[in-house]
This record gives C-alpha cells, structure tokens and sequence, in this order.
C-alpha cells in the first residue's frame, strides 16, 4: 500500500503520470466541469489534494476561488503548501492535514481524485463519504475519481500495458501488477451506487472512463 510519505511523497509527481493513463485528462476535465458549474467566490473543498496539482490548475481558473486542501499525508502537504506559496496562492487556500469527517466547510464543490480506492469498503469508505456530505452544501457536485474493478478479464493487463508506453519500468509494473491485485480497494460499480445512495447522495453519473479509472459526479 503507498504510505505517500518520505520519499514516495517527493517521487509522486514525478511518477503519477506513469502509473494512472488519462491521468492530466481526468484533472483537466473535472476542471472543466468545475468551471461550467461554479460561479465566482465557490469554495472547493479537495479531498485527499496530495501535491496540491488539482488546485493549482483550478486556481488559475478562477482568481475569487477559495479552497480547502484537505489530506492525511502532512509530507504531500508539504509539497503542496511550498506549490501554493511558488504560485502565490496560498492566500486563497486552507490545508487541512486531518480526516475530512474533522473538518467543518460548507463547499460548493468537492473533488476527491484517486483517493477512495485506498480506502477500505468495511466502513471506511463510507466514513469518508459522510465526511465529504457533511461538508457540503445542499446540492453541490461531488467529483470523485477512482480504480474501480475491472468489467473484462484484460482490462487490467491493457492498463499495465499503457502504463509501461507512458514509461513504467518492468520493475514497477510488476510492483502496480501487485498493487492492483492486492492493495487497492475497488469497488464495482453497483457497490459504489449503494455505498452513495446509503451516504445520502444521488446516482453516480459518468464523465471519465480510461482502462480501470472512472471518473464520476454525484
Ligand atoms: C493518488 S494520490 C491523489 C492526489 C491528488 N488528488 C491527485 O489527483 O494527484 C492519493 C492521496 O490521497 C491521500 N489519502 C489517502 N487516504 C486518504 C483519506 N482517508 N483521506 C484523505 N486523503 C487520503 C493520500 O495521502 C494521497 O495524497
């Protein structure tokens, strides 16, 4: 399992864009809904913000949006932190390094990118979801983007596959061949409706799919 600490933490931009094929288009595209959606003045609450990319790209969008970088790694909040200040952004943006069900926002949109599946479907899960509905106003978009489990038997061997075009070592695409089968926690897609609709939200509507990585807004 990735700790997203240390070094892995230091190595993640470097290597993000190796192991998740689409990865720059999902960001891009959730930005883009985003900015259909949202008026001036939002408040984006970003679950599990990492290194901080998704908002510094959406900060560029729009100069009144407000953010909160929430994470459980202080080390890619770090990184994420000296981003903001490098850009001069970081006015705009609170960082949270603390569960999200801690948190007390009322956002008008929630991004939650390549989060969930590391988490646990024994309660954990549905631990994180509260926490994102309990931080958000009635009706905002939540977009969350995930490994879900494969609906063909080549699904996964085409994704290791891509990963290795976009520059993977033979190293490490036997180290994401094991973490796909053992570390991850994907769910299919009719666990993740229920796991929503049991959480309070509506039904998951599609808006990115590449290999194994679906992108969904609720
Ligand atoms: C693959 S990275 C995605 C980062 C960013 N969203 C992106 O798209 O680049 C996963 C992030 O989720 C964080 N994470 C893992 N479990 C979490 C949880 N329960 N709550 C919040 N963040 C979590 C990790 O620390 C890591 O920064």
């Amino acid at each position: 399992m990735p700790t997203f600490t240390g070094e892995e933490a230091q190595e993640y931009d470097n290597r993000i864009t190796r192991l998740v094929p689409g990865y720059e288009l999902l960001h891009q595209l959730t930005n883009a809904q985003l900015s259909a959606t949202l008026t001036d003045n939002a408040h984006i609450l970003v679950v599990g913000a990492g290194t901080g990319k998704e908002i510094a790209a959406l900060a560029n969008i729009n100069s009144t949006w407000q953010f909160t970088a929430q994470d459980t790694s202080a080390d890619m909040l770090a990184i994420a932190k000296q981003r903001f200040i490098e850009q001069g952004i970081d006015a705009r943006i609170s960082i949270e390094c603390q569960p999200v069900d801690k948190l007390k926002v009322k956002a008008d949109a929630v991004l939650c990118l390549l989060v969930m599946h590391f988490v646990e479907d024994n309660g954990d899960k549905k631990q994180l979801l509260k926490g994102i509905k309990n931080n958000l106003k009635k009706s905002a978009p939540v977009f969350i983007a995930d490994l879900m489990r494969p609906e063909t038997p080549f699904e996964r061997e085409a994704q290791l596959n891509t990963c290795k075009e976009l520059g993977l070592s033979e190293t490490g695409k036997t180290q994401m061949a094991h973490n796909l089968e053992r570390e991850f926690y994907p769910l299919d897609r009719m666990r993740f409706s229920e796991l929503l609709n049991e959480c309070g939200f509506g039904i998951p509507k599609l808006y990115f799919k590449a290999l194994g990585f679906s992108g969904y807004v609720v």
